[in-house]
């Protein structure tokens, strides 16, 4: 952040307006280079910066609150390039944590809001650094493939999908008769400097980084192009279900990964708070020989019934929080000795 940015708690209320339209200003175009041009301009701890400190000030002049404001939104509008797909359920984003006390403060208010004794059990998996994918199965059949979007609504992207070896055109028997998969596309550190240096050889466009790269590799207009590259897929959750798939998270991920999606294995079922920052650690320890890019840890409350209680608030669920790493050092140049 600008050292330039004034304190919230003195900015008045003429300041805290301009500053608002500026950040959805800002944040919206930022969104457009990321959601829609697939090449972001400036890094994830910027961009999230940006969304606090417009958080902070909207919570501060709750009735400057604007009918624009980027926490109202999440995504961006899908491309004209793509059919429009309407989803069943609304897709939202995650609330972030930054800190082992903003985790505690999550769980203790998810421990008030349930009203409970002791803290409830949590899931715990890496937040994988891709693009957000809804695919719909409809009696054991892939019938549709959706990006995320602005999150009321994404883009067809079936024929694309189909080409992806991980993802099944067909579900063994057993599945819900209405079934929408959720998860993340990514691609892997090893394919995306392949992916680049095919790329150039062939004097064509580069990625930037894996995330880019499998959002650009996806939304291609010709699916055969989306073929030729290695797209992988984590599933983490669901849309609409016909049945419910079991009463927990961890239950509900180990029935996905029977169906044959691919569920990360470093899924973890925690007791406490203590457990979900043991596992955050030993994954930050271990995130540059993952071979994927993440970008945190998900905690997700275990039980199903206390996630529909808990519900969602804005554009985020209750029950569940991103866990954000800490952003990479910059790089230091030296330029003589
Ligand atoms: S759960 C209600 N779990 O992160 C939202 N999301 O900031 C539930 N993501 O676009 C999302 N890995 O695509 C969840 N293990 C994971 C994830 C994950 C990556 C993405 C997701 C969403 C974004 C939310």
């Amino acid at each position: 952040m600008s050292p330039a940015l004034k304190d919230i708690s003195a900015l008045t209320a003429d300041e805290a307006a301009s500053e608002l339209e500026r950040l959805a200003r800002e944040i919206a175009l930022h969104d457009r280079h990321y959601y829609e041009k697939d090449a972001p301009k400036i890094s994830d701890a910027a961009y999230d910066a940006l969304r606090a400190r417009n958080a902070a000030i909207e919570a501060r002049f709750p009735e400057l609150v604007r009918a624009d404001s980027p926490s109202a939104r999440v995504g961006a509008r899908p491309s004209d390039q793509f059919a429009e797909v309407v989803h069943a359920l609304p897709k939202l984003s995650l609330g972030n944590a930054f800190s082992d006390e903003d985790v505690a403060d999550f769980a203790a208010r998810v421990v008030k809001f349930l009203n409970l004794k002791e803290e409830p059990a949590f899931t715990a998996e890496p937040k994988i650094d891709g693009l957000a994918i809804s695919l719909r199965y409809e009696n054991g059949v892939l019938v549709q493939a959706a990006t995320r979007g602005d999150g009321r609504a994404g883009e067809n992207v079936t024929a694309n999908i189909r080409t992806l070896d991980e993802i099944p055109e067909r579900l063994p028997g057993g599945a819900p008769e209405v079934l929408e998969v959720r998860g993340e596309v990514y691609m892997s550190h090893a394919d995306f400097a392949a992916l680049n240096k095919r790329q150039e050889a062939a004097g064509k466009k580069t990625y930037m980084n894996p995330r880019n790269a499998a959002a650009g590799s996806l939304r291609q207009i010709d699916p055969s192009v989306t073929a030729q590259r290695p797209l992988r897929v984590f599933g983490y959750g669901w849309g609409e279900v016909s049945a419910a798939l079991a009463e927990t998270q961890f239950q509900a991920l180990a029935r996905l990964r029977g169906l044959n999606f691919p569920v990360n294995p470093d899924l973890a079922l925690c007791a406490d708070v203590a457990a979900m920052l043991a596992h955050y650690r030993d994954l930050d320890a271990r995130r540059a020989g993952l071979g994927y890019d993440i970008d945190g840890v998900v905690y997700k409350v275990d039980r199903l019934d206390w996630q529909a209680r808990l519900g969602f608030v804005a554009r985020a669920p209750r029950w569940a929080i991103a866990h954000k790493f800490a952003a990479a050092q910059p790089m230091t140049v030296l330029n003589a000795i």
